[in-house]
């Protein structure tokens, strides 16, 4: 009789506890560990062909300037990938199609993004294309991305090498909160735009992904050029969301998830009034 009282708000409490543990426990995102510091690693794993045709680090005026050259002997190898897996939406030549954009002049850098995010190919043209596992691997998206370079060379967004050490995580994290944060909320977990867009989750991107979308600025988003964010400043924003927003230090308990201060606060709220619910039974007990 006493017990059952306290029963059903205790099973009640716990459900919601355990419902808020599972859902929004992180996952994915402790996944991407990889902070690419080399030309190796930029590759994501990639292993370089002959030396007299690998790809090489254009010349760099500076921090966070240097860029991926793709060797020539990429070209054909990618566009076989491209007229099977590309061509019937973007053309042959890829200058796009009424099913979809022309993608020359846009650089390798956007087409590395597309690919290696794993939003194209993409299988139905009327919604948002998302991110989802990558249909090819490090070395045939280079591919891709230098066939489509071919057709207007030394145009468009290069695809960056990486390299987060010198990054400065304190500039990265104002610039984030300035530029980004609007969108993609302060802890990058993603919200919903007007009109049926949404800014994705900045959990998964890695750092290369991060300054291809800067500055390419896919969909609904924004492009930087590097008059709006300096190279050096895109690699701070990149080493902030790697580095904090991907990892974040979750003081004083749990992450929830990093789904931000609204959810956040219902998760306290159903706790905390939960809790006091407990206690009001048990005064009402006593009496
Ligand atoms: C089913 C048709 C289809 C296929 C197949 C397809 N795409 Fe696309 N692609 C689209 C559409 C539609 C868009 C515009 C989507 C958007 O803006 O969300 C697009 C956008 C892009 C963009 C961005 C263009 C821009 O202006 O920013 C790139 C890059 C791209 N595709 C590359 C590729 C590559 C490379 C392949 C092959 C691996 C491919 N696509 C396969 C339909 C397709
Ligand atoms: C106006 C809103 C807006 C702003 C501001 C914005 N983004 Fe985005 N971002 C988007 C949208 C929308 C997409 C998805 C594009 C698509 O898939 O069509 C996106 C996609 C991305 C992605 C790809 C994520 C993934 O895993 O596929 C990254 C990375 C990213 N943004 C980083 C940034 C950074 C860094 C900044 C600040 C410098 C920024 N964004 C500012 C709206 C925005």
């Amino acid at each position: 009789m006493f017990r059952g009282r306290y029963a059903i708000p205790a099973a009640l409490l716990a459900s919601v506890g355990i419902f808020g543990l599972m859902a929004f426990s992180p996952s994915a995102a402790q996944a991407d560990s990889t902070t690419p510091t080399t030309l190796a690693s930029a590759g994501g794993g990639y292993t370089y062909p002959t030396p007299t045709t690998s790809p090489t680090v254009s010349a760099s005026s500076g921090y966070g300037t240097a860029n991926i050259n793709l060797p020539e002997t990429f070209i054909a190898p990618g566009q076989a990938i491209f007229d099977a897996s590309c061509a019937s939406c973007h053309g042959a030549d890829a200058s796009g199609t009424s099913r979809a954009p022309n993608l020359q002049g846009l650089g390798a850098g956007t087409v590395d993004f597309w690919v290696s995010t794993g939003r194209m190919p993409l299988a139905d043209s009327s919604v948002q294309a998302t991110e989802k596992p990558p249909r090819f691997n490090r070395t045939e998206t280079l591919q891709i991305a230098a066939f489509v370079q071919s057709k207007t060379p030394g145009t468009g967004v290069p695809i960056p090498i990486v390299n987060l050490s010198a990054a400065n995580l304190e500039s990265g994290g104002s610039l984030y909160t300035l530029n980004c944060a609007a969108c993609h909320t302060i802890t990058g977990a993603g919200d919903a735009l007007a009109g049926g867009a949404y800014a994705p989750s900045l959990h998964l991107a890695t750092p290369t992904q991060i300054i291809e979308a800067i500055r390419s600025g896919p969909g609904n988003m924004p492009r930087f050029s590097e008059g709006n964010l300096t190279p050096t400043e895109a690699h701070d924003i990149a080493a902030y969301v790697h580095g904090v927003i991907q990892q974040p230090d979750d003081r004083g308990g749990f992450g929830l998830g990093g789904v931000g201060p609204v959810g956040e606060g219902f998760v306290g709220l159903l706790i905390g009034v939960g809790l006091l619910m407990l206690v009001c039974f048990w005064i009402g007990e006593r009496s």
